[in-house]
């Protein structure tokens, strides 16, 4: 059994890590976000209500956790702060919070050039979430970030804004955004940290997760976005600005690379494939069949509420993932919507200019270009998300999990047949 956790994404985001890091979190010590921002939105189900997290780690049902928000992420204050709000209206307010100092500060500013870059790329827009995740990235890498660590030291904070400032200034000046004062923004700052210390620590989370990997604590580490939106290995510019690999996870929570292996990681796959936002989508369903998967799925974006794209799952797309991540274990989400289509289709590989490829296309241009192999499969038309035993799933739904096992030399581990916690079929148990 693994003593550490990882949950990653497998597609383009949105497969239902938020469901399954809050199933496994009721037996973990600790639970970890470390990359991302507010542009990631977890939905998690519990006895019929629904939670939208955004920032806190869906670890936060289990009262007797630690949740941490690791080094790697990107944090807006008053975001972080309205999402307390949120859940507070929903009585979720039990929960221990820890804040790493080394974490970057979102600013308004962020948000604000986010969304006046979309409007001059027109056309060529990323179909960002405008939560100013990429600017703030830019800035850490810029050497022109604050982190939340300097949230505590006044005089430093006021330092560091004299520094930063003038240069923001001259970027918001060439879009037309008001500049930004020091003394006006500290305290704005000032104050929303004081909010924010009444509802969570800042630590050196780094540290607290050393000692607690010695004591041998289970720890589970909550992935954000989808591996295909990774920075580096996603559908580049088509991303997010951050890594979504489980193999991130070291450099983005300060532990040894070690801590990751691969048996421990779980490749979070939605049975079929859905993106937000612009980009290559080789599967993408285009007639009346991606209406039935998207209202039986709800899939809207949790965070802006943009019908997702939808498409048949995709494992050319996969096994590029499995390949570069080393995933081994899937839990095979939304199984029940597929029950909405007579037929179903899987996409085992692509064809570039009249030749099968045995590889991802790196290039955005051939990626526009490949046509999708697809195999076909039987669908299942019964309601499945009352079932507890895999034994008992339908013989169509039982061939598409195996089919998926073949094509990827993976094992799904987990099946999820509804959005509530308590739909999920358990096949092996890894934590
Ligand atoms: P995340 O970003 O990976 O956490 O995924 P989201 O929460 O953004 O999107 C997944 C959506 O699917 C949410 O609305 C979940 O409540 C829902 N969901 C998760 N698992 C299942 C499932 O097995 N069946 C159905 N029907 N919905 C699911
Ligand atoms: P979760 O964790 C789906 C997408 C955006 C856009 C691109 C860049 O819920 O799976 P950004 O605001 O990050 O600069 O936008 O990335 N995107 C997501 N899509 N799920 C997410 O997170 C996403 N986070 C970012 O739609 O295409
Ligand atoms: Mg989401």
């Amino acid at each position: 059994m693994n003593k550490i956790l990882s949950i990653q994404g497998m597609q383009w985001g949105d497969e239902g890590k938020g469901k399954i890091t809050d199933f496994y979190s009721q037996k973990a010590d600790i639970i970890v976000r470390s990359n991302g921002g507010n542009n990631a939105g977890h939905s998690v189900v519990r006895n019929g209500t629904r939670y939208s997290l955004q920032l806190l780690p869906s670890g936060i049902f289990n009262p007797k956790a630690i949740n941490i928000i690791a080094d790697g992420t990107v944090i807006s204050l008053s975001g972080l702060l309205e999402e307390m709000e949120r859940l507070e209206k929903q009585n979720i307010t039990n929960y221990n919070l820890y804040i790493s100092t080394r974490a970057s500060i979102v600013m308004p500013y962020h948000q604000q050039l986010d969304k006046a870059k979309e409007v001059v790329l027109g056309k060529a827009k990323i179909g960002t979430t405008g939560k100013g995740i990429g600017p703030c990235y830019s800035d850490k890498a810029a050497r022109l970030g604050l982190r939340i660590g300097n949230l505590v030291d006044k005089d430093y904070l006021k330092k560091r804004l004299e520094e930063i400032l003038p240069i923001k200034n001259i970027e918001l000046k060439a879009f037309g955004i008001e500049e930004y004062e020091v003394d006006k923004t500290l305290t704005y700052l000032l104050d929303l940290t004081e909010k924010l210390l009444k509802k969570a620590k800042i630590i050196d989370t780094s540290n607290y997760l050393y000692e607690a990997i010695k004591q041998g604590k289970k720890i589970l580490f909550e992935g954000a976005q989808g591996a295909m939106l990774s920075i580096d290995f996603g559908t580049y510019p088509y991303v997010t600005s951050s890594c979504a690999l489980a193999s991130a996870i070291p450099v983005n929570s300060g532990i040894p690379a070690e801590s990751i292996k691969s048996d421990s990681i779980v490749g979070i796959l939605k049975a079929y494939t859905t993106r937000v936002g612009e980009g290559p989508f080789p599967s993408e369903i285009l007639d009346e069949r991606c209406n039935l998967i998207r209202e039986k799925g709800h899939e809207y974006g949790t965070v802006t509420g943009r019908p997702r794209r939808i498409g048949w799952l995709d494992l050319a797309q996969v096994n590029f993932v499995v390949k570069i991540s080393g995933v081994k274990h899937f839990a095979l989400m939304l199984t029940d919507v597929l029950s909405v289509v007579d037929e179903i289709k899987i996409c085992t590989g692509y064809e570039l200019d009249g030749k099968i490829i045995d590889y991802f296309p790196a290039n955005l241009s051939d990626l526009y270009k490949v046509k999708p192999v697809f195999i076909n499969m039987k669908s299942w038309k019964e309601d499945i998300s009352k079932i507890k035993k895999f034994e008992d799933l339908p013989k169509e739904c039982q061939e598409y999990i195996f089919k998926v096992e073949e094509l990827t030399g993976g094992k799904v581990t987990l099946v999820s047949v509804g959005p509530d916690e308590t739909e999920t079929i358990v096949r092996e148990d890894l934590f």
